[in-house]
Parts: C-alpha cells; structure tokens; sequence
C-alpha cells in the first residue's frame, strides 16, 4: 500500500526511426520497430496522491523548473484514464488526484505525451508499491502512449512490438538543441497521424524501409560512423513527412521554415564533412543531436538560431 503520495520522473525522447502507423491502435502496437534517443533535460514529474471519494482529478503541478501547464479537456481525459486503468489493475479503486508538469514549456511545441506517461506510470507503481521491472512498466505504459515506452530506457532505446530495450553506442552521451518552428497545438495530432498514414500509397514497403533503415542505423552507430547516421535519420523523417503529404487527406507540418533550418544543416555538412543529426517529429520542429566534441558547433547554432526562434538545449547558454 501507499503511505498517501508518489512522484515520479519520465525523460521525452526523440526518435530517429519513427513510429508512425498502429498495427493495433487499441494497444498501441506499432507496425514498424523505432528507435530512440532518450532526452534527460526534458522531462515531466507526476506525483499521484489519495483523494477524496469522487472522479479521479488532474491538476497542474506548481514547482521550481516547472513550466505551466494546462491539459484540454480530451488530453486531461487520456492522462487519468490511463492512470485509472493502472490503479484497477493494480487493485486500487479508490480515486486518486494526480499532478504533473513539464520542465519545458507547453507552448514550446515538443510531445510531452512519451515524457508524461512514462513518469505517471512510475508513479502509480510507486504509490501502490508495485515492483514490476522497467519492462513490464515500458509495456503498460504503451498502452497509455506508445513513444513513452521508449522513456524507459536510454541512452537509446529499441522498441519492437512487445521488445523493449535499451542499446549502447560507442558514440556517448549526445548534445539535444531543437528549434521551435512553431509551438502552438498541431492541426493533426500525433495520435490521429498514425491513423491517416494508413491511406498513402506510399505505406505499403514503410514497415520494410524503417525495419531496414533500423538495422542500417545500429550499425552504423555501433561502428561510430555519424555520416551515415544523419543520412539514415534524414531519409527516415522525410519518409514520414511524405508518408502525412500523400495520406488522404493530405496534412502537413514541415513548412518552408522547417526546410530552411533542414537545408542550413545539409549545407553545414556539406561544408564541413560534419555536423548534426538530423529528424523532424510530426510536427515542424527540427531537432538536431551533436556528439561531445561538437560542443562549440551547436553553440554557434545555438546562438544563430536563437535569434530568430525559441530554441532548447541540453546545454547550459554558458556552455
Ligand atoms: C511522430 O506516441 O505520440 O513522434 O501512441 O498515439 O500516443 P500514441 O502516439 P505517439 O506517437 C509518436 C509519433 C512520432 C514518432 C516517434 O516518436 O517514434
């Protein structure tokens, strides 16, 4: 049992193969392994706490790092649902208030549903003393979202129908900067993204080519060979975004300031020989991962794009 209250930690991720399309959307089964970089500097809290008899509430969490936080009414309902679902399998049916925050900003326009189902799984499992392994909570916790199994894991994390597991590449601990394109609510959400992507043409072959792409892409980090990675993660996000721009109907979230800030990065390599990684979620915002020692370049994108955009980083604007 529980002494009155439970909080828990659970890390966003970004994924540079995708899941994008449900094998069974009841359970979020995905039709194509992913792959995943683990995010600590993003993260949500939640802590679950007995309350008095009646619905099962949400409230936002006040806290330091905390950024405000308001759920709609169909995002609230998902959330508790979820929670709920645990505590009846768990044997708990009494109502439970749950509380949660994002260190980073709502408006930013990053998912928070991996980062926020993953901790509120760990805090139902605390509050109720559960001691199932990250495994079995990484299952449970697809159920509610599916990327947030992933946040189980790190530094990378592969997730394959019911397999979920972390892997380790020479390359190390990666520096995260994401340039936010646009943070407001996405016309088309990620959710129902998985739904539409089952009317392109182009979806016969995707589980191949991202089953493909996988295996290309863990050998190539394993073999610290970071050229092909960006060439493999760059090929796969522009998979999907074409996967949403011949879905019927058609949506679309890269504009052309998206492509800009992807077209920079390609030029930098092409300048260089080096530079980031680059993916782009179902959303316009692009992400970049650079190793250790590329510190100073993402500094100087920092920096440049800072001035035109929000920007988050993994490092400290000192760094
Ligand atoms: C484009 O996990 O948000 O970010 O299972 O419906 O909650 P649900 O979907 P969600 O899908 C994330 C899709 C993606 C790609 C990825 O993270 O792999």
């Amino acid at each position: 049992m529980n002494d009155g209250s439970a909080e828990a930690r659970g890390p966003a991720n970004i994924a540079l193969i995708k899941y994008m399309g449900k094998r069974d959307p009841g359970r979020n089964i995905p039709c194509n392994p992913s792959l995943s970089y683990t995010l600590p500097h993003l993260f949500s809290t939640v802590v679950v706490s007995d309350a008095s008899p009646g619905p099962d509430r949400w409230e936002y969490l006040p806290g330091a790092g905390n950024a405000a936080l308001g759920l709609t009414r169909e995002g609230e309902d998902r959330f508790l649902g979820h929670v709920r679902r645990l505590c009846d399998l768990w044997g708990h049916p009494a109502s439970v208030l749950v509380r949660s925050a994002n260190n980073f900003p709502a408006d930013a326009g990053m998912a928070s549903s991996a980062s926020s189902f993953c901790a509120a799984t760990r805090a139902v499992a605390a509050f109720l003393g559960r001691d199932e392994t990250p495994a079995q909570l990484a299952l449970l916790s697809r159920t509610g979202s599916g990327s947030s199994c992933r946040s189980f894991f790190g530094p990378w994390c592969v997730w394959d129908d019911d397999r979920i597991g972390a892997l380790v590449f020479p390359v190390g601990p990666l520096l995260h900067l994401v340039v936010i394109v646009d943070g407001g609510r996405k016309s088309v959400r990620s959710s129902d993204a998985h739904a539409r992507v089952g009317t392109s043409a182009r979806f016969a072959g995707r589980a191949d080519r991202a089953r493909r792409r996988l295996s290309d892409l863990v050998r190539a980090l394993a073999g610290s060979d970071w050229r092909s990675a960006y060439e493999i993660s760059a090929a796969e996000f522009v998979d999907m975004h074409e996967l949403f721009g011949t879905s019927d109907p058609p949506f679309h979230y890269r504009g052309a300031e998206s492509d800009r800030i992807v077209a920079e990065c390609d030029a930098f390599w092409a300048r260089h020989g080096d530079g980031p990684v680059v993916t782009m979620d179902a959303g316009p915002n692009v992400h970049l991962l650079f190793r250790q020692d590329q510190r100073a370049v993402l500094c100087e994108m920092r920096e440049r794009y800072a001035r035109s955009h929000r920007v988050l980083s993994s490092e400290a604007e000192t760094a």
